[in-house]
């Protein structure tokens, strides 16, 4: 290797390494950010930067050989999914034996490929779920600050009364009310203002043209807008992508080293490097950071390393299902690609579901009402490291997630009986299923704060070295997750350079 040296690494550029790389450049902390994926600035042939989710390509995956869906098929046709050339597209799908988790890769993480929704939790459910945080200092200063730099912005509600684009939602709305349940606005990172003009045929659509899970070409203020955009802005933040961080070790002196393996495009290598350094954040996401944690500590490499980091992983009690319409419901052939509504009944207490209504953006008429469902599913998996593979394994069972099918199942049952409709069973692959229950969006947990770390994301056992993302979250936090893990982060990291570096 080079054996470069550089005061601190980010390792992943996804909400935690965002901000710690922001944070520790505003302080005059020189840092290298290392990212596996791609930085999506660059227009293909086409002339966009990403493929639409329609007609995918070679973009929208990494390293497949064919794309891998969330909504694999329609009447159990296999109509959506392609064959690619395997490259290191923009979103994966982690297969393990009874879940499958889809993450983001690229300059901005799971923000490229996200649906933008931009959630606070609910006060008393953050409290039950991080009990040692001061939630007053989160709700009056970090929740605020992370949606001022994430740029969290709201529908216009005039507007979405009246658009085609949302008919889809007032639909569920109006369903949803006839069972006596209540919705919800959701703000979004995807700039309204452009979706308006968008409609208005002013500007070229992204939002309105399909895009979302492939990467929006326009209108969504991913993290390489905002944060990383002022990380870079600071001079002292560096980005290397194609870079992927195999192993962590330690060096006598107490530094760390990182073998880092590059590759292009094509997932050819192009080489390998060690890279060493003082302070080391971990913010490659609940599934990298834990795996890196388990490798150092199964192979030897940090022996002192927590019996508790792979534990305490959950999908957010994730589940997705579809409802039919009757005929004279359609919920129309225009449907915009970013949420703005959901249906909250996180207050039941025998089953708290928050559901986002989800749009189904065919380009024709479904009739079909889809939606994410956020339940509270008190299960949790543990990752073990696989020798062998020298992989990561999540141990967790299908069954495990009975207790968030059942919620959203009485949810759905409810909305179905008051409006006499029944589920759709052919969205899901190949069998008769009404709830995906297969895979989630929301992977959470792995390095849990206060268990496999100290209550700010300090790695017990380790100096100067910090884990930065998702996977501080114990396996549910009952909203989608990302403006929690952007404000957790800002909290840990303006102590951990107060105490720990500035010092
Ligand atoms: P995140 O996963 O964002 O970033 C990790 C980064 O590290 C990635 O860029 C990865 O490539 C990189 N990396 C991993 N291992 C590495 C290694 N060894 N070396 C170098 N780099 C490495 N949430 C929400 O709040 N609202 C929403 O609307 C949605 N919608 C949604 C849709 C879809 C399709 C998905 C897949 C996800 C969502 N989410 C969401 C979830 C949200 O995107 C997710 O919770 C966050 O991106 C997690 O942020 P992290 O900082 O934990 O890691």
């Amino acid at each position: 290797g080079d054996g470069a040296f550089v005061p601190a690494v980010v390792i992943g550029t996804g909400y935690g390494a965002a901000v710690a790389a922001l944070r520790l450049g505003e302080a005059g902390v020189e840092t290298l950010m290392l990212e596996m994926g791609q930085q999506w600035d660059k227009p293909g042939a086409d002339g966009n930067v990403f493929c639409g989710m329609l007609k995918p390509d070679e973009r929208s995956s990494w390293f497949k050989s064919r794309t891998e869906a969330p909504l694999g098929s329609f009447l159990w046709l296999d109509l959506v999914n392609k064959d690619i050339t395997p490259y290191a597209g923009v979103l994966d799908r982690v297969n393990f034996d009874q879940m499958s988790v889809y993450v983001g890769r690229g300059v901005g993480g799971g923000s490229l490929v996200n649906g933008g929704m931009a959630v606070q939790p609910k006060r008393s459910y953050f409290e039950e779920v991080l009990p040692q945080v001061d939630s007053a200092e989160m709700y009056d200063r970090y929740f605020p600050r992370a949606n001022s730099v994430l740029r969290v912005n709201n529908i216009d509600k005039g507007w979405f009364e009246d658009t085609e684009w949302y008919k889809f939602a007032r639909v569920s709305r109006e369903q949803a009310g006839k069972a006596g349940l209540g919705t919800t606005f959701v703000p979004n990172v995807y700039d309204f203002d452009y979706m308006r003009r968008e409609a208005d045929g002013q500007v070229p659509k992204s939002g309105l043209a399909t895009e979302v899970i492939y990467g929006n070409n326009h209108g969504k203020q991913s993290l390489d807008k905002t944060y990383l955009a002022a990380a870079l802005g600071t001079g002292k933040v560096t980005i290397k992508t194609l870079h992927q961080v195999k192993t962590i070790s330690r060096q006598r002196d107490g530094g760390y080293v990182l073998s880092v393996e590059e590759i292009d495009a094509y997932g050819k290598r192009v080489g390998r490097k060690e890279i060493s350094c003082k302070y080391l954040f971990l913010g490659a996401g609940s599934l990298g950071s834990t795996e890196l944690l388990l490798r150092a500590r199964e192979t030897g490499a940090l022996p002192d390393l927590s019996s508790e980091v792979g534990a305490g992983w959950g999908p957010n009690g994730n589940i997705m299902t579809a409802r039919a319409n009757h005929i004279w419901n359609p919920t129309g052939a225009h449907q915009s690609s970013i949420p703005a509504l959901g249906i909250d009944d996180w207050n039941n207490p025998d089953a708290p579901v928050f559901a986002e209504i989800a749009p189904m953006p065919a380009g024709l008429e479904t009739w079909v009402s889809l939606y994410l469902a956020i339940t509270k599913n008190p299960e949790r998996g543990t990752f073990v490291y696989d020798k062998a593979n020298d992989r990561a394994n999540l141990r967790w069972t299908r069954d495990q997630n009975t207790p968030a099918v059942n919620a959203a199942r009485s949810l759905f049952d409810r909305i179905n009986k008051a409006n006499t409709t029944m589920y759709r069973y052919d969205l899901f692959g190949s069998k008769l299923k009404n709830f995906a229950d297969d895979f989630c969006y929301h992977p959470l947990g792995g390095c849990v704060l206060g268990k496999a770390t100290d209550l700010y994301g300090r790695v017990s056992g380790y100096k100067n070295l910090y884990v930065t993302d998702g996977s501080l979250i114990p396996g549910s936090i009952g909203v989608n997750p990302f403006v929690t893990i952007t404000a957790l982060a800002e909290r840990n990291v303006e102590r951990i350079i107060k105490q720990d570096i500035a010092a």
